[in-house]
């Protein structure tokens, strides 16, 4: 018993820091170098922030600010991360702005984004056009619509006559993706019983699923979901899914885009369903517990408990935590034994590119400032 309380305290000791303290201070004009993780678009220091705390391993960023003169590389947001959670060096640069993770201080709030960027194109991403008034109208368009998450409005001043007044209505995912998922012996993965989302509806769904069904052709996305229930709820948040079919030996969720007909075909690998609109689904899908499968990667921490059971109520109760996997004495290597992995994937609006653009403006959905 002594031995295993030592044993349990020596493993917190080596995972990876959990209470970093919560700094949020900006620092002007100065670039934390080096140790990158990967680059992501942003219009300004906030939302960039934003990215890094939702990032699972990132502790720190530099932004390269639109008054960058060096080079083109304007909106850039490099997330950081190294052992202590601190950068190693801090050297003064004119036209970026670094800081830190807000991880260890706050609850994951939906971030409100109310500012227009002026002069500003959020290129791609598009999945609905029409023609606004002016940039704040389609800003309410787009805060109106469950699927926009942000937009780009050429004005009327804009180069290319054609398109003055022109409102895009934009998408990125607000939902949580499991990037990778394998079987693993031993392994046990879940959800956080807090993900949740179409939370502006009031009416209950009916769930639509055909069991040992394909609907052949028609993709335009596939990426991984664990169950056809999973699969449902990605569909769900796509603006373009009109149905989906889920393959339970890869955990290809293939996202389809037919909105004049629907052919279906028997097959024994897959459940075929239809996204839910308008309404409030059941949180039961993410209640189940996937024994044999790993979700692996998107680590923020792990800790140490005694069972899958305790492993889901600590990544229910963490607030940035998504999903989880927990290892047990099955697991091949006993270095991982009773391990919990809090994992999380970004799910706050997140431009593919941002550039500048003469006469265009561009913004986000009002969704979370009411
Ligand atoms: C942007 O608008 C200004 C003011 O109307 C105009 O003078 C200018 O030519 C426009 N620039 C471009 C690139 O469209
Ligand atoms: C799990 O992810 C890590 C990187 O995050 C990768 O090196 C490893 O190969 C992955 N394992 C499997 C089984 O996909
Ligand atoms: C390991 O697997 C065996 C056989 O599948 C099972 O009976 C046992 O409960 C598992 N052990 C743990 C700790 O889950």
């Amino acid at each position: 018993m002594v031995t295993r309380l030592i044993l349990v305290g020596l493993l917190s000791l080596c995972s990876p820091s959990s209470s970093q303290e919560c700094n949020r201070a900006l620092v002007e004009n100065m670039d934390f170098p080096g140790s990158d993780i990967t680059f992501l678009y942003s219009p300004d220091v906030k939302h960039c922030q934003l990215l890094c705390t939702q990032h699972p391993s990132c502790s720190f960023f530099t932004f390269v600010r639109p008054d960058w003169t060096r080079d083109d590389r304007h909106f850039h947001c490099y997330l950081k991360s190294t052992p202590s959670g601190q950068p190693n060096t801090q050297t003064p640069i004119q036209g970026a702005t670094s800081g830190f993770s807000l991880k260890a201080c706050t609850r994951d709030q939906k971030p409100c984004l109310s500012e227009v960027y002026q002069n500003v194109d959020f290129p791609g991403a598009d999945y609905r056009f029409l023609f606004t008034a002016d940039s704040k109208e389609c800003q309410r368009v787009c805060t109106q619509d469950p699927a926009c998450q942000f937009f780009t409005f050429a004005q009327e001043n804009f180069s290319n006559k054609k398109t003055r007044y022109k409102c895009h209505l934009k998408f990125s995912w607000n939902v949580a993706r499991t990037p990778i998922i394998v079987r693993k012996a031993g392994a046990t993965s879940g959800f956080s019983h807090k993900v949740h989302q179409t939370e502006y509806f009031d009416k209950e769904c009916q769930r639509k699923l055909f069991p040992s069904t394909d609907i052949p052709g028609n993709d335009f996305l596939s990426l991984p979901a664990v169950s056809p229930e999973h699969c449902q709820i990605l569909c769900s948040a796509h603006p373009r899914c009109t149905y989906f079919t889920h393959n339970r030996y890869s955990f290809i969720c293939y996202l389809k885009n037919n909105p004049d007909e629907m052919v279906t075909s028997a097959t024994e690998a897959g459940t075929s369903g239809l996204p839910h609109r308008s309404c409030q689904l059941d949180g039961n899908w993410a209640t189940v517990a996937h024994e044999g499968i790993d979700f692996n990667g998107s680590d923020i921490r792990y800790e140490v408990v005694d069972n899958a059971e305790a492993c889901q109520r600590k990544c229910t109760e963490d607030p940035h935590c998504q999903f989880y996997t927990y290892a047990d004495e099955n697991v091949s290597d006993r270095n991982y034994w009773h391990r919990c992995y809090l994992k999380r994937v970004i799910t706050m609006p997140a431009p593919p590119k941002v550039t500048k653009v003469t006469n265009a403006s561009s913004g986000f959905s009002l969704k979370n400032c009411f």
